[in-house]
């Protein structure tokens, strides 16, 4: 474990903003949340080995629900500020937060996010997937790929001591090379010990700016891309989906990351 006052230190004579000391999780912590992070992959496992076309996104919550419960989790979102299902399932133009329902069909072509977070003995870990249901176009199918791509490539050059704004850079520079946009409204966030905690991670942004990242933080990185315009709004009926606006397509993948004292380990992907 580093030594957090005297690190800080260092950093606040530079001007640079330093993490808060809640953020730097215990070694005990850590190995909580790396059991949860396991729990967590084998139910987007089992999520993966499943899906297929004609499903609905409800065929999907039940095997997330099961799983997660069979292995001795709790599915976090289940009751989550009174979110009614136990993963989101977000279909094409759904960005994030979709609620599943035996009224969605899984059709030949669509794409789709799954997002599984896990409670196992009181820590959490959080992970996503997009899936290509069925014959998808090249061009769907570079998207998604674009997508993972630009989360690889900023875990790529995460490190210790990194800028927090270095994560989004990289995301956005990529995304924008390839023609998409990133949603700017949703971001990582801080996880282990809660759900959502602080810092907010940003999917865009300056390089070398921004918190310095010490080793011992946990936290989500979870780009949002948009085949066309970033913009985007919020269902007014189930105040949870968030849609494009243009209604083109988005994409989305979600790892856990720790960050340790020689590099980054991936806890949930
Ligand atoms: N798993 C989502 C995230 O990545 C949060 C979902 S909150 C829920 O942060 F209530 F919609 F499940
Ligand atoms: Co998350
Ligand atoms: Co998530």
């Amino acid at each position: 474990m580093i030594n957090y006052d005297e690190v800080s230190q260092k950093y606040k004579n530079m001007n640079i903003e330093v993490p808060t000391k809640d953020m730097i999780k215990t070694p005990e912590q850590i190995e909580g949340i790396r059991q949860a992070g396991i729990i967590n992959n084998m139910v987007l496992d089992e999520v993966s080995k499943h899906i297929h076309q004609g499903m609905s996104t409800q065929d999907i919550d039940d095997i997330v629900y099961k799983k997660t419960i069979e292995l001795g989790g709790i599915p976090a979102p289940l009751n989550y500020e009174g979110f009614p299902k136990s993963c989101c399932t977000s279909i094409n133009d759904a960005v994030c937060h979709g609620i599943p329902s035996d009224k969605d069909i899984l059709q030949n072509g669509d794409i789709i996010n799954v997002d599984c977070t896990t409670i196992y003995k009181g820590y959490y870990a959080d992970a996503s997937r997009t899936f290509c249901i069925g014959n998808c176009s090249e061009e769907t199918k570079r998207f998604v790929k674009v997508c993972k791509e630009s989360l690889d490539l900023a875990v790529k050059n995460l490190k210790p001591y990194s800028r927090l704004r270095d994560i989004g850079y990289y995301i956005e520079s990529y995304v924008k090379k390839h023609g998409y946009t990133v949603v700017h409204e949703i971001g990582g966030h801080g996880v282990g010990v809660g759900f959502h905690e602080d810092p907010f991670i940003y999917h865009y942004g300056r390089k070398n700016t921004g918190m310095v990242l010490f080793p011992g933080m946990v936290f989500t990185i979870e780009p949002m891309i948009n085949e066309f315009s970033r913009e985007v709004f919020l269902d007014a009926d189930n105040e949870w989906t968030i849609y494009t606006m243009d209604g083109g397509l988005s994409c989305q993948f979600e790892y856990t990351v720790l960050l340790t004292e020689t590099g980054v380990e991936i806890l949930s992907k």
